[in-house]
């Protein structure tokens, strides 16, 4: 932030015409894992779409041609006793031990197979509670997990993956415990959720790892943990039960509703770190907050703003997963939301201007009322397009580059592939400003891509060349790929 108000600063000196100076290091920082989002609860409603618009829908989700997201976490219900709001209460497989229901959960399973279908590499089966019958409270939601029920869980929780992984999706990971500090009650709750405190996270690590093991699953499927809510509620827990399934866990997996800052994310990667060496943390779950391009004023809010502004500030929550902390994978939270805050129906400009009864809970939109007016149609946000330029090049398996020098900022990300580098750069102020970059080794400027405030995604120009340097143009408030390949000219 402080570059940033640095740079303003400068600029409101000498005029738009700046230009800053950085260089791309040869040595690759981390390779990328995934970009992508959440199944939860939208499938419900969207199943319920006319097939073109599913199909649509999972295009602008899944396929190149839209986001082109490398992650997708499907929720597996808890059948959702005890949830109040029926988008928010999936049906479970679960009918009793060993007993399922392969036909529950039409609405998740299409678009998990959609995802499948169009290559998305990293799918999750994640659960916000144990199938109700074996929660404290026969709920699945203001319930606990119950001591003594880890191999019944687990179980369940594999005999699913391994059906559908039988019938064609290759799930990878699964996440049994979905922010675990807080049961989501008392009932009747607004979604399903089921306290785990830390102590018990161990037993149903180690049901699900025995689970997966009698199938000969455990090296195949990832066990992901423990989905804390925020980073200072995962390294404070961590103690309690991590040491004792460390090497049962595929990767430490956190959301981030503290906003932390660039510090505190810091200290969060080199604790962790320095207690579990060798073990990744991914971001896996954020959203809803308000706030400027800069990062300024975010936090966890409610109000539904589908500008660049807001687009600006997502991104460079992405960056600095990215960037300041080094993690190799990002996913937002629901991905597509009813949350937009007005009627479309009554005012069609409405969806694309700020109100403060939504929710920054989506990328795309649909209106909440379809059922009874039967308004089909999607809306995308600048998040949309924003987000869809860290889905389209931040590729699973690409390294990512650290950029140094004055120029460089934590809102930009150098990746490359075997035949080409890409550049997403933002500018969140006011000004137009322009970046000579320095490759370490032959590059040739392919194309550009551009969001901003009239632009979506704008198909443009390759960066020009300037010597043996690079030159790409930011335009105020905006986010632009620069794509090159690793070749001269
Ligand atoms: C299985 O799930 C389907 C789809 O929701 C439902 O129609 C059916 O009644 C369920 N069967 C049982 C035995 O619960
Ligand atoms: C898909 O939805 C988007 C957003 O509403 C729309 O712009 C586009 O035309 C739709 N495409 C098809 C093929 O229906």
């Amino acid at each position: 932030m402080l570059h940033y108000t640095r740079i303003a600063a400068y600029l409101s000196l000498v005029g738009p015409s700046v230009i800053l100076a950085a260089t791309i290091s040869s040595t690759p920082a981390q390779t990328i894992l995934g970009i992508g989002g959440s199944g939860a609860w939208w499938p419900h409603d969207l199943f319920r779409f006319p097939e073109a618009t599913r199909q649509n829908l999972s295009n602008l989700l899944f396929s190149q041609d839209g986001m082109g997201l490398s992650s997708y976490r499907w929720n597996v219900g808890a059948g959702g006793v005890g949830v109040s709001n029926p988008v928010r209460a999936p049906e479970t497989f679960y009918l009793g031990p060993g007993n399922y229901n392969w036909s529950a959960d039409p609405q998740g399973v299409y678009f998990l197979t959609e995802a499948s279908k169009r290559g998305v590499t990293d799918l999750t089966m994640f659960a916000n509670s144990a199938p109700a019958p074996l929660t404290s409270g026969k709920t699945s939601c203001g319930s606990n997990f119950v001591t003594g029920s880890g191999d019944a869980y687990g179980t369940f929780l594999a005999d699913v993956v391994e059906h559908f992984r039988n019938a064609g999706p290759n799930i990878r990971f699964i996440s049994p415990i979905n922010e675990p500090d807080s049961d989501f009650g008392p009932v009747p709750c607004g979604q399903e959720g089921m306290k785990v405190v830390s102590t018990q996270r161990a037993e149903v690590v180690n049901g699900l790892w025995n689970a997966l093991n009698r199938k000969g699953l455990a090296t195949t499927v990832g066990i992901l943990a423990d989905e804390s809510n925020n980073l200072g509620s995962a390294s404070s827990e961590y103690k309690n039960w991590l040491p004792q399934v460390i090497d049962k866990v595929a990767a430490l997996v956190h959301h981030t509703y503290d906003f932390p800052s660039d510090a505190s994310y810091t200290s969060y990667i080199s604790s962790t770190k320095a207690t579990f060496p060798n073990k990744q943390t991914w971001m896996s779950e954020i959203c809803c907050s308000l706030g400027n391009a800069d990062g300024s004023g975010r936090g966890w809010s409610q109000g539904y703003d589908p500008t660049i502004k807001n687009a600006l500030m997502f991104s460079g929550l992405i960056f600095q997963s990215f960037i300041v902390a080094g993690e190799p994978h990002y996913d937002f939270w629901t991905l597509v939301s009813n949350g937009l805050g007005c009627s479309p129906l009554n005012n069609a400009a409405c969806v694309n201007n700020p109100n403060s009864n939504g929710w920054n809970d989506g990328l795309i939109y649909y209106d909440g009322a379809y059922a009874t007016n039967r308004n089909f149609q999607l809306y995308l946000t600048k998040r949309f397009w924003t987000y869809k330029h860290f889905g389209n090049f931040i590729k699973p398996g690409s390294q990512r580059h650290a950029i140094t020098g004055t120029g460089a900022t934590n809102n930009m990300i150098a990746v490359s592939t075997s035949s080409k580098y890409f550049v997403v750069a933002m500018n969140p102020t006011n000004s137009a400003t322009s970046l000579t970059l320095t490759f370490p080794e032959n590059v040739c400027g392919v194309a550009s891509y551009r969001t901003s405030a009239s632009e979506d995604f704008a198909h443009l120009g390759a960066a020009t060349k300037s010597g043996s340097n690079w030159v790409l143009p930011l335009n105020a408030m905006s986010l632009t790929t620069y794509e090159f390949n690793r070749a001269a000219c």
